[in-house]
C-alpha cells in the first residue's frame, strides 16, 4: 500500500484485511493478524498516518473511510477472536463429554458381613423358638457386668473376664464403669424390666483386655439369652440348644454339654460343636487336633442372681446361655482365624 492513498485503496485494503482474517484459523494467526493490519506499524495504521499529507477535500473524504475501515476491522477482529475461543471450548466440550453409547463400569454390589449374616442367623433361629431380640449398652456399670451377676468386688471369678475399665473413678476411687466383657449384664437389666415369662436374646458387641490369636479377639460378638418363667429344667436348656445347633450346623453335626463354671448359672455347662472338616480333603482347619470346638456357656440362672432382681427362686427357675457368633461362623465355613473378621480385607469378606 502505497504512503497516500485513495478512497478506492482504503476499501481494497479492507477486503484484503478481511479476507485473511477469515483465514486466520488460530489465536496466534489472529494475532499477527492484528499486528500487521493494526498493529503501530500495521497497514492500516500508515495509511492514516499518510492522510496528513493529502489535501484538505482528500482528507476528510479519504480520513472518513479509513476511520469507518478501522472500524469495520476491531469490530471483525473481536467476533474472530471471540469465535475462536468459543469454537476451542467447543472442541475441549467434545473431548470431554460422556459417550451414552459406551458400556458402563460395573457398579459393586457390596454384603452383609459375615458376622453380621451369622447374627441374623442366630436371631432368627431363636426368634422362630419365641424369643424377642433385645440390645444393651456396650459401656456398662460393674453392677452390671459383675455384681448382680454374682461376681462381687475381689471374687476371683473376675480374673474369668480381663476387664477394659473406663478411667472415670467415684468418690471413692472405685472405677464404676467399664466395657461390658459379656453381654450377661443384659440379663439383669432385662429381668428388671421385664416380667416373666421372658424369652430373649441379646447380640451385641463385648470387649476383653486380651492379647489376640487366631480364636481370640480382644473385642468380638457375643449373642445372649436368657429363658425365666415357672418351672423352666434344664432339659429346656438342652432342648433349646439343640434345636438351634441343629438349624445352624446341620444334622450331621455333632453336639457335646461339659460341666462348667460360670458364677451367674448353677449348674453350669459349656456346649461344644464337633470340629468342621472340609470335605474335599478330610482335614480341620481349625484347631487341627481337636474334635470339638466349644462354642457356647450357659446354665440354669443362680437363685442369688433372681432374689438380686426381685424374683423368688422357689417360683420361678430359669435358663441363660451366651455364645459367640464369629466362633459359631469360623465352625460353620471352616475360617482359620478370628482377626479376619475384622481386618477388613475384601479378599476374605467378598466370599460371604
Ligand atoms: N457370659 C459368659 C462368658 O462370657 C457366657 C455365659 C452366658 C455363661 C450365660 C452362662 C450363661 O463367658
Amino acid at each position: 500500500m502505497p504512503e497516500t492513498a485513495s478512497v478506492s485503496h482504503v476499501e481494497s485494503a479492507r477486503d484484503t484485511a478481511l479476507a485473511e482474517l477469515a483465514a486466520a484459523g488460530t489465536a496466534e494467526q489472529t494475532e499477527a493478524w492484528r499486528i500487521a493490519w493494526l498493529g503501530r506499524r500495521g497497514q492500516l495504521t500508515q495509511v492514516l498516518r499518510g492522510i496528513r499529507d493529502l489535501s484538505p477535500d482528500e482528507r476528510r473524504s479519504v480520513g472518513a473511510a479509513a476511520n469507518q475501515v478501522k472500524n469495520i476491522l476491531e469490530q471483525s477482529l473481536a467476533q474472530h477472536q471471540h469465535a475462536i475461543a468459543s469454537s476451542k471450548s467447543e472442541a475441549e466440550d467434545r473431548a470431554d463429554a460422556i459417550d451414552v453409547t459406551l458400556p458402563g463400569w460395573p457398579a459393586p454390589i457390596g454384603g452383609l458381613h459375615p458376622t453380621t449374616q451369622m447374627l441374623r442367623e442366630i436371631c432368627d433361629a431363636f426368634g422362630s423358638m419365641g424369643f424377642d431380640v433385645v440390645e444393651g449398652p456396650e459401656v456398662e456399670w460393674d453392677r452390671y457386668n459383675f455384681e448382680m451377676l454374682n461376681i462381687p468386688r475381689g471374687h476371683a471369678a473376675r480374673d474369668m473376664w480381663a476387664t477394659l475399665w473406663v478411667d472415670e473413678p467415684d468418690e471413692d476411687g472405685d472405677y464404676p464403669m467399664l466395657m461390658r466383657t459379656q453381654t450377661s449384664p443384659m440379663q439383669i437389666r432385662t429381668m428388671q424390666e421385664r416380667k416373666p415369662p421372658i424369652r430373649v436374646i441379646v447380640p451385641g458387641k463385648c470387649y476383653r483386655y486380651e492379647a489376640t490369636d487366631a480364636t481370640h479377639e480382644w473385642h468380638f460378638y457375643q449373642v445372649e439369652g436368657l429363658a425365666v418363667d415357672r418351672g423352666i429344667t434344664f432339659a429346656d436348656l438342652k432342648g433349646t440348644l439343640y434345636e438351634f445347633a441343629r438349624r445352624i450346623f446341620g444334622e450331621e453335626r455333632q453336639v457335646r454339654f461339659r460341666c462348667d463354671y460360670f458364677p451367674f448359672v448353677e449348674p453350669g455347662v459349656d456346649m461344644s460343636i464337633s470340629n468342621f472338616k472340609d470335605p474335599e480333603t478330610g482335614k480341620r482347619p481349625i484347631n487341627r487336633d481337636e474334635d470339638w470346638i466349644e462354642i457356647l456357656g450357659a446354665g440354669m440362672v443362680h437363685p442369688k442372681v433372681l432374689e438380686g432382681v426381685g424374683l423368688d427362686p422357689q417360683i420361678y427357675t430359669g435358663f441363660a446361655f451366651g455364645m459367640g457368633p464369629e466362633r459359631i461362623a469360623m465352625l460353620k465355613y471352616g475360617i482359620e482365624d478370628i482377626r479376619l473378621f475384622y481386618s477388613n480385607d475384601l479378599r476374605f469378606l467378598s466370599q460371604f
